[in-house]
């Protein structure tokens, strides 16, 4: 009998959504990484007048060159130089990271992937037929990896290594040193680094540490415009990389994926970065704000540790009640009323944690912090 390709049936359902299916309209909601903010009338309005304009015809394959060259310029102060040939502009990071997937990766070959990991990687390296060999972030290490616990799972097939900071779902990040040692074990082994920077916008003390400019030129940046301007239903992204060469295989690519981005949209994220410029500072304030206080409110709880995050929306706290599993604890939550992830959702050493997104007020975090609370000392005893 026919069926389908081994690549779709080799594939799960995300894990992410499960708790949010099973909820109901009136919980508190930690479960979406999604910005409870619009994006800036500025954006709204120039896409209304792009399409009046008559912008809704195809665009180049990589994309609106005006909104690449301002991409490739707010990259200048680690990577000056670059233009609009740097930056393919996709429809979502989401469809940035498969397009990498596939223009890097043969069948056979491995990938290095974070555990715990954005649901997404996984699957990617399984859709283009090769395989993952997953690294430890672990809590003890604010949830950045080891370079001897990377050298250690890196072989004659290893092609590539994901790396994400700020972390969905840890909120891990890297400083320079750490940054480079990175770097260094993918310079030493010849590999690609596809590196994801979604939340680069989102950082609460010193500065993003990118991979880009950092002196090896096998690096593909990943971002995305639906974090830093609350931009989730637009689906715009971008890959960034120095070399002309390399995006020159991701826009051949990109044309098979998707032929190019939705025209009036780049227009929207071109007016949202010339004129609403602060407005990711302005969401990192708030965003620092509400992190502040649920890491502050979870650490206060017995049995809870959590490290408060240099970035991105999550928190990702170490949740001990004896005898429970982490989904079997936020499952009790929910009957509670309020919905988070367990930490499995992410990868096995996410068993003990639960994944907080703090994308609600900080009325309503104060109103679900006290129900977990309550939650906890009922299951704690
Ligand atoms: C780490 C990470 N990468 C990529 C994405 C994809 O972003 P989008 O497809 O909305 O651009 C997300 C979204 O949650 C994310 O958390």
């Amino acid at each position: 009998m026919r069926t389908y390709a081994s690549r779709a049936r080799a594939i799960q359902p995300t894990g992410v959504r499960k708790m949010f299916d099973l909820a109901g309209d009136d919980v508190v909601s930690f479960g979406l990484g999604e910005p409870d903010f619009q994006p800036p009338p500025v954006a709204i309005e120039a896409f209304h007048r792009a399409m009046l304009d008559g912008r809704n015809k195809y665009t180049t394959t990589a994309g609106l060159p005006a909104l690449r060259e301002a991409i490739a310029a707010s990259w200048s102060h680690v990577a000056p130089g670059m233009g609009a040939g740097n930056v393919c502009i996709t429809m979502s990071g989401t469809n940035a990271l498969l397009n990498l997937f596939m223009t890097l990766v043969n069948p056979g070959d491995k990938v290095l992937l974070p555990e715990p990991y954005f649901p997404l990687y996984g699957p990617d390296a399984t859709l283009v037929g090769g395989s993952a060999a997953y690294y430890p972030c672990r809590f003890e290490n604010a949830f950045v990896p080891n370079v001897e616990e990377l050298e250690a799972l890196v072989d004659d097939n290893t092609v590539a290594i994901l790396y994400n900071f700020p972390s969905n779902p840890t909120g891990g990040t890297i400083d320079e040193a750490q940054r480079d040692a990175l770097l260094d074990f993918a310079r030493r082994h010849d590999l690609w680094i596809i590196s994801d920077e979604v939340y680069d916008r989102i950082i609460f003390e010193g500065s993003h540490v990118s991979f880009l400019g950092a002196g090896y030129d096998k690096v593909f940046v990943v971002n995305s415009f639906s974090k830093t301007f609350a931009m989730t239903g637009w689906r715009i992204g971008y890959i960034v990389a120095e070399s002309l060469e390399h995006m020159k295989q991701v826009i051949k690519v990109q044309y098979y994926i998707t032929a190019c981005p939705n025209d009036a949209m780049q227009y929207a994220v071109l007016a949202a970065m010339e004129q609403a410029a602060d407005y990711p500072d302005v969401l990192s304030t708030e965003f620092k704000a509400r992190c502040d206080l649920i890491t502050d409110r979870l650490n206060a709880m017995p049995g809870v540790q959590c490290h408060k995050p240099k970035g991105s929306i999550y928190v990702f706290p170490k949740v001990d009640v004896p005898g429970m599993s982490s989904e079997e604890v936020a499952m009790e939550a929910l009957a509670d009323g309020v919905l988070c992830s367990p930490g499995t959702a992410f990868g096995p050493s996410g068993e003990g944690h639960l994944r907080f997104a703090f994308t609600i007020g900080r009325d309503d975090i104060v109103r679900g912090m006290d129900l977990f609370e309550a939650t906890l000392a009922r299951l704690r005893g």
